[in-house]
């Protein structure tokens, strides 16, 4: 099949890419110049596991083109993708101007009827408005067919999207109409041929699943914060809850790691775009409310830490930060708590030696004043950030995060410390190397802490 797909972003590629890794020809169309100069070099603009590899032998094969330029590609395309961002607007919307800017763009210069598929994250009745700009193009040009709009929202992760590309749980298809539906599910077909894991639905039931799915297991992470928050007053370790309430299968042990909280490009956005919806329609989702607010307090957690640890101030002190990444596994710092925590402590004064093995270079464009004035300083080597720092935050959980050397560490920082937003350690082996060890809901802070010089 002969499909578009418009934004190179991590939804847009990685569809792309796995389409005509299936022996579709793709042409990808972005409006930044550098991400298609990038794509044309054999650079992905974005860090994904495998998707550089798979744009490569696609863009050789002949089967996956670049360009910033939308109207020549279209020609022939039997399904277009919009894959553009939906970021969060001032007042907590999604703001879809880009894909209705697309859909605009779409009516003026699709020359037959065509398969037009919102695979963004979009506010329910966004499929509708996109149908309703191409019909008024359609009407515009005196045509007497239509193009025919889908919601195909998308479920990959990043850091795991070309897996879970590739071996969807589900795919969630909103068509109103059979021969839309029996094309879609055609393209579909090569992913799910063990069994058929296609749900067809309207499209609002679509979007509106979508949002469903992201809050919901937001507010799994929320939960288990917030029984985090009493077991750290209780003195009971949230991690004995956490396998006790996991083995549950209809509780399950996915999404219930007590931590610093979510961030990324979609729970929050998302969170703030249902709650959005229910507003206009004069609603309340108290639930998400506090799913939202449990977030907020949450991601502030290790800066609460580190101002308890030193009744003195933070001021002067060197905090080292491993992991920057909103998650393991991609460069994505959109709404990442290490943000709120590097922010808290250039504010407070102190100075921040961070370590991430993919996400510092972006970092670095988001904090240029303060890594120009040396108050922000990024390493290469997980280990350099820890001289002469007073404490270390862990806030990412890479996997080379899970057993570092502990005596090395020791060695190396002025005050064996470690404020473990991940709960990735045990309290009991650091001990033995001399740290003190914060985790979320584990040791109440205020239990004597021998081994602790210079910390109340
Ligand atoms: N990132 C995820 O993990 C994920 C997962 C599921 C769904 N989603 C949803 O998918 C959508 C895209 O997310 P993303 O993370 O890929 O975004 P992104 O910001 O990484 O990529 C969006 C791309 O669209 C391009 N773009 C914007 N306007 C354009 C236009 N008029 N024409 C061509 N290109 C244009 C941008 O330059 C950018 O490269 C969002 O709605 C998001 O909520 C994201």
């Amino acid at each position: 099949m002969q499909i578009t797909v418009i934004g190179c972003g991590y939804v847009g590629l990685v569809t792309a890419a796995c389409f005509a890794e299936m022996g579709n020809r793709v042409a990808c169309v972005d409006t930044s110049a550098e991400r298609v100069e990038a794509l044309h070099r054999g650079i992905s603009p974005i860090f994904e596991p495998g998707i550089e590899a798979l744009l490569q032998t696609n863009h050789a094969a002949g089967r996956l083109t670049f360009s910033s330029q939308l109207n020549p590609v279209l020609r022939n395309s039997e399904v277009v993708f919009i894959a553009v961002g939906t970021p969060s607007a001032a007042d907590g919307s999604a703001d879809v101007s880009q894909i209705l800017e697309v859909a605009a763009q779409l009516g003026g210069a699709l020359e037959s009827p065509t398969i037009v598929v919102c695979k963004s994250t979009a506010p329910v009745g966004t499929a509708c408005r996109v149908q309703s700009i191409l019909d008024q193009h359609c009407q515009r040009r005196g045509v007497n067919w239509r193009h025919s709009v889908v919601s195909n929202p998308e479920f990959l992760k990043e850091g795991a999207a070309i897996d879970d590309f590739m071996r969807p749980d589900r795919i969630i298809l909103g068509a109103e109409d059979a021969s839309a539906e029996r094309t879609m599910r055609r393209l579909y077909e090569p992913f799910v041929r063990n069994h058929d894991r296609i749900l067809c639905m309207p499209r609002r039931a679509a979007e509106m699943t979508k949002y469903a799915a992201n809050t919901f297991l937001a507010t799994k992470i929320s939960f288990i914060n917030e029984v985090a928050n009493l077991c750290e007053s209780l003195g009971v370790d949230v991690e004995e809850v956490r396998k006790g309430i996991g083995a549950d299968p209809r509780i399950g042990h996915h999404f219930i790691y007590a931590g610093c909280g979510y961030g990324g490009s979609c729970f929050p956005k998302d969170i703030r775009a249902m709650l959005h919806m229910a507003q206009e329609r004069e609603m309340q989702l108290p639930i998400l409310q506090a799913v939202e607010a449990r977030n907020q307090a949450q991601k502030t957690w290790p800066m609460r830490m580190l101002r308890k640890l030193y009744s003195e101030g933070v001021a002067g002190k060197t905090v080292a930060i491993w992991g920057l990444a909103f998650k393991p596994g991609t460069d994505d710092i959109r709404d990442a708590p290490s943000r709120v925590l590097i922010e808290g402590l250039l504010d407070l004064g102190a100075r921040v030696q961070a370590f991430d093995p993919i996400a510092s270079e972006n970092i670095a464009k988001a904090y240029p004043e303060a890594v120009a004035r040396g108050q922000l300083r990024l390493f290469s080597d997980p280990y350099a950030v820890l001289n002469d720092a007073d404490a270390l935050a862990l806030i990412t959980e890479w996997k080379q995060f899970r057993q570092p050397d502990f005596a090395l560490m020791a060695r190396l920082m002025r005050e064996p410390v470690i404020v473990d937003g991940r709960n990735q350690y045990d309290p009991a082996v650091l001990g033995t190397f001399g740290f003190r060890h914060v985790g979320v809901g584990r040791v109440p802070m205020d239990s004597p802490a021998p081994l602790l010089r210079k910390v109340v």
